[in-house]
């Protein structure tokens, strides 16, 4: 198949270009940067521009891979894409949902409304802009040449946001002996689907046309199990030292991602429908999904081989773990 990746120097869509390639497809990555896999073409564009996908769309292409966040890169990937494409696969995100708060939900779900705007102005427009993502290509290709797929929290090696591989490496290096602050979330469920799983199931569905609206998510595994199975990948005899949310947040500490948090913990109970969310349909649509222990196992291995793997982008530092830790011993201690 001749696959245009709209990406392919970034950590999803570089991964769907290398799975593509090895798939023996012919593949061209078009984005800014030339670091797209051996075997790929690269287009250098900047999709800020308005005739940045000119050049490509005076070939025909089987499929589209896009995983673009601004608005107006997608409505003209789509206008100027439309009549040379046969088919438009949108990564989209469950943050496209209104609720968060409803366990099971399908695809059906109320979605946001979409942004407006060609530009996100920041973060907290990231689900509208997604929406208004969705709503261009399904305008321009139709429900019959249009696949969208809402990944929850996606995983493994080379996560860019160091989420999650911040527990296997904090088991790993903990930083005071044997013992790792986590926070108390005992019904809290969490999701985490393989970079590498969904980019297998995205160039399958390219291969077998499939089309629809599709959520993927690895399963609902319990926060304490996913700190057991993160200890486990560690090979780490660390304990966990619960510490309750109101005291976490009393203290400065972020829940699910950035400095200065605990990745993955969400102490708003209305939030935890977004890691439960129905994945029947894209399992029926062949999605299948490595065991969790395998993704943490590899993430944590990514993560000590880059030469900045104490800076992670996530989580504490090993001074503010042993200030918490200390602060929750108590002055006896
Ligand atoms: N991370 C998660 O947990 C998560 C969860 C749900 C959904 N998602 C979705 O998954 C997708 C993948 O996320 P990711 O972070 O892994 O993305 P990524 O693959 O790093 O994709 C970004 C790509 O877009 C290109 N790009 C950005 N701005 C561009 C511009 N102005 N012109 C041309 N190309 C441009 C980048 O290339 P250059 O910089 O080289 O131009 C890069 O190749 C996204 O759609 C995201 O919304 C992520």
């Amino acid at each position: 198949m001749r696959i245009l990746v709209l990406g392919g120097t970034g950590w999803l869509s570089h991964e769907i270009a290398v799975t593509a390639v090895a798939r023996q497809h012919a593949v061209t990555c078009v984005a800014r940067r030339a670091d797209i896999p051996d075997g790929a073409r690269s287009v250098s564009a900047d999709r800020d521009r308005d005739d940045a996908l000119a050049s490509v769309a005076t070939e025909h292409w089987d499929a589209v891979i896009d995983v673009a966040r601004q608005p107006g890169h997608v409505r003209r990937a789509v206008r100027d894409l439309a009549p040379v494409v046969d088919r438009y696969l949108f990564v989209s995100t469950a943050s496209v949902y209104a609720d968060h708060a409803i366990p099971g939900a399908d695809e059906s779900a109320e979605r946001l409304s979409p942004l407006a705007a060609e530009v996100m102005n920041g973060l907290e427009d990231y689900g509208a802009a997604k929406v208004a993502g969705e709503d261009a290509v399904l305008a321009g290709f139709g429900t019959e040449r249009t696949l969208i797929v809402r990944p929850g929290l996606i995983g493994g090696p080379g996560d860019p946001t160091g989420r999650t591989d911040y527990w296997p490496w904090r088991f790993a290096h903990p930083a005071v002996q044997g013992a790792v602050l986590v926070p108390e979330a005992p019904e809290l469920p969490t999701s985490v689907i393989d970079v590498r799983d969904l980019a297998a199931w995205l160039v399958s569905c390219a291969e077998r046309s499939v089309v629809g609206v599709f959520n993927a998510q690895g399963p609902a595994v319990p926060f304490p199990e996913h700190l057991d199975v993160a200890r486990q990948a560690a090979v780490s005899d660390a304990r966990p030292v619960s510490a309750p949310g109101g005291w976490l947040l009393e203290r400065g500490v972020n829940e699910w991602a950035g400095p200065r948090s605990l990745p993955l913990w969400l102490a708003d109970p209305s939030w935890y429908g977004m890691n439960t969310r129905s994945t029947d349909r894209a399992r029926a649509a062949g999605l299948t999904t490595r065991p969790l222990i395998d993704t943490l196992r590899d993430a944590l291995a990514w993560r000590e081989l880059q030469p900045d793997s104490i800076n992670r982008g996530a989580g504490l530092t090993d001074a503010e773990e042993r200030e918490l830790l200390a602060a929750l011993a108590g002055p006896a201690a």
